[in-house]
């Protein structure tokens, strides 16, 4: 394993994480089984809660796959507090915001972060699209700030999208690198634009796969198997929404619209309307298929 990344001489050996939903939990997973220590941050007592549950579970999944030993699980569940204080990135070295796709929020979540983290910390936004410097100018140090943009399940996915903006320091990009390569990612680097890399080519194809079912020329499942055994896709477009969540998704389409303004970018009103309709995919147990009582569907 390579050895800890620095910012200015200093390790970075403490990770704050705002937001326990799927990606704050998820980071904060990978940060504590690679020996960080971990403060997770939720808004509610019950949202900590379903974080620290969300984490548990996943690491239990990953002890009866063989990845992890019991007493790995034990000792980076040990690493990994979670509570509803922000105060408690104090002491970080980095703090990473996993909180839902809303720019005003997570400005506002900058904020309080750049005056309770040390000045040393590294401030990083797990944003999926929208632009990482109209977040970093609301702190003091838009020069310590990048994305991060972890992949869902972070656990398993093994790539770090690290984003730079125009302001970051040569420096804080090369700590961040070392700090996604401890987790064990691949990192690679992206402007600040809009979708970075991976959006930019995943969103348009996941929206054309709404567009042809909202057209009726197939059904979600012959959408979903034609890429998954066509393309060996891990999971068809479809199923791969209702495992980001729709709400997210839309939010990306949204955030990549306003940045290019192309056709390919602009939301499906289908997509609209089942978020309005609170379809968010597995988390609400429907989204383009149906959750509530039985396993996500699964041709093949
Ligand atoms: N820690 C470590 N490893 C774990 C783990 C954990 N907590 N949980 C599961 N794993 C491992 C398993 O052991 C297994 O490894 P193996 O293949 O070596 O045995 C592997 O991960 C797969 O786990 P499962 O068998 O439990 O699950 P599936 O085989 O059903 O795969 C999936 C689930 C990984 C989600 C797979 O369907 C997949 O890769 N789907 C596509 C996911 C994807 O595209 N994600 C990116 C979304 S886009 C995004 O996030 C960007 C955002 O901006 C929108």
């Amino acid at each position: 394993m390579p050895p800890p990344p620095t910012i200015a001489g200093v390790e970075i050996e403490t990770v704050g994480v705002a937001g326990a939903g799927q990606m704050g939990a998820g980071i904060s997973e990978v940060c504590a089984t690679r020996g960080l220590r971990v403060a997770v941050v939720e808004v509610s007592a019950e949202l900590a809660e379903a974080g620290r549950r969300r984490i548990e579970q996943s690491m239990a999944r990953a002890v009866e796959r063989g990845k992890l030993s019991e007493a790995e699980r034990d000792a980076a569940l040990g690493r990994i507090t979670v509570g509803t204080d922000l105060e408690a990135f104090r002491g970080a070295d980095m703090v990473i915001e996993a909180i839902p796709e809303n720019l005003a929020l997570k400005r506002e979540m900058f904020t309080r972060i750049d005056a309770i983290a040390p000045d040393r910390a590294i401030l990083a936004t797990n944003t999926s699209a929208l632009p990482v410097i109209e977040i970093a100018r609301v702190t003091d140090r838009p020069e310590q700030v990048v994305g991060t943009h972890f992949f869902n399940p972070p656990p398993v996915m093994r790539l770090l999208e690290l984003v730079r903006t125009v302001a970051t320091a040569d420096g804080v990009v090369d700590t961040a690198r070392g700090f996604g390569e401890r987790l064990g990612k691949r990192v690679i680097v992206a402007q600040d634009r809009g979708g970075f890399i991976v959006n930019l080519l995943l969103v348009p194809f996941l929206t054309s796969a709404i567009r042809l079912y909202e057209a009726g020329f197939a059904s979600r499942e012959d959408i979903d198997d034609g890429m998954r055994l066509g393309c060996n896709h891990p999971m068809g477009p479809l199923q791969l929404i209702d495992y980001i969540g729709l709400d997210t998704h839309l939010a990306v389409c949204d955030a990549l619209y306003e940045e290019y303004a192309l056709p390919e970018y602009a939301a499906p009103p289908l997509l609209k309307r089942m978020v309005a309709a609170g379809w968010l995919g597995r988390k609400s147990g429907r989204g383009f298929y149906d959750y509530r009582d039985k396993p996500p569907a699964k041709a093949g």
